[in-house]
């Protein structure tokens, strides 16, 4: 039941220091990464050549970040893809491949439809998934169960989350067998990984100032999300929450492609969410925003604790705590939630169960 919460979203948004906890503790030994998977050797690890993460919606969007960390962590060439894409492009896959599955429910078609493609093609499989004995993970050579709990909101919240925290956990495996980090650099990454679910109760115990934003744009009819690298993966998962539970539109983009057409779409008045956590590419990210700013734009910038906005960029600004740089989308999702859920609230939707919206996709 919804234990007090207005609606199951709300909750299980809330559920997720529990859940990154038990995702995260089960899979840490002496502070190291621990798959449990004993065919995954060291050297199995480090025969992969190639990794593509296929899914669908929020679990793809998951993906995308696993990308970045896999790639940053271990330089293995990796590549997301759609599953409804992956499964007709006759995708080019061969044995030294692992091809990770990511799947709340285990049951999405296309989802499974391409992990039996990838297994034909004599590649490895690996399934990230939260239904235990679901299809996905019966079909799978592996499975990382995610342990967000049953989540009965249509739109996805903490099982993005622990996916994220799945391919974090397997990212720093991979890098450790590789060698491409050392035993005391992926202690340090372990060590910041503890941390989490304390900094999640900590951004979950004040939502007020949330909600407050949310009630400034709740009569938008548009919104651009911004942002850069693991920003932009994560601008295109709150655009995605916003336009399911809200029904407003919204458009998720790189921060510098918006001049290469979607910015005339700008104009006085326009909202647009920047996302800007990561230091390399702040000044970059911010450059966009003026673009759009100096075009009238509404904007509210999400940063971290610390860093200098220049004057005259974001009209609000939310910062966020300090956190190791490559797991700040596991904190950065968290208000992106809330303001998707305060934004719908606000408008009357109905938030757990959104129009023309299944739980589980079983259809082409
Ligand atoms: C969005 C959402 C969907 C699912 C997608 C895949 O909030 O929930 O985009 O992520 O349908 O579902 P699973 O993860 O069950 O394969």
């Amino acid at each position: 039941e919804k234990s007090g919460y207005a609606h199951f979203m709300l909750k299980e948004i809330h559920e997720q220091p529990r859940a990154m906890a038990s995702t995260i503790n089960s899979r840490l030994e002496n502070g190291l990464p621990e798959l449990h998977l004993p065919e995954l050797t060291d050297e199995a690890l480090r025969g992969i050549e190639r990794i593509h993460i296929v899914a669908c919606g929020t679990a793809m969007h998951a993906g995308m970040v696993g990308k970045t960390a896999i790639e940053r962590l271990t330089r293995v060439p990796t590549e997301v893809d759609i599953a409804s894409e992956f499964r007709y492009r006759d995708p080019i896959v061969d044995k030294n491949d692992l091809v990770i599955i990511v799947s709340q429910s285990g049951e999405t078609l296309d989802t499974l439809a391409a992990l039996k493609l990838a297994k034909e093609k004599g590649a490895r499989t690996l399934a990230i998934v939260n239904v235990v004995g679901s299809s996905i993970a019966r079909a799978a050579d592996y499975v990382m169960y995610t342990y967000a709990g049953p989540e009965i909101a249509v739109a996805s919240t903490k099982a993005y989350s622990v996916q994220l925290a799945v391919l974090y956990v397997f990212a720093l495996r991979l890098a450790l067998a590789r060698g491409t980090l050392t035993k005391e650099e992926t202690r340090r990454y372990v060590g910041e990984l503890d941390r989490l679910p304390q900094l999640l109760e900590g951004l979950l115990a004040d939502t007020e100032h949330i909600k407050y934003l949310a009630s400034l744009f709740m009569n938008c009819e548009d919104l651009f999300y911004l942002g850069r690298g693991f920003d932009y993966a994560l601008s295109l998962e709150g655009s995605l929450k916003l336009k399911e539970i809200s029904y407003i539109h919204s458009e998720a983009y790189a921060a510098g492609e918006l001049k290469h057409g979607t910015i005339s779409l700008i104009v006085d008045g326009t909202p647009v969410i920047a996302l800007a956590t990561q230091d390399a590419i702040f000044e970059k990210t911010i450059s966009n925003v003026k673009e759009t700013k100096s075009r009238g734009a509404r904007v509210i910038l999400f940063c971290k604790e610390g860093v200098e906005v220049p004057q005259d960029v974001a009209d609000y600004v939310v910062k966020l705590p300090r956190y190791e740089e490559i797991f700040m989308p596991m904190l950065l999702v968290v208000p992106l939630q809330l303001f998707a859920y305060y934004m719908a609230v606000l408008r009357g939707c109905d938030v757990d169960k959104p129009r023309n919206l299944a739980k589980s996709v079983t259809v082409e």
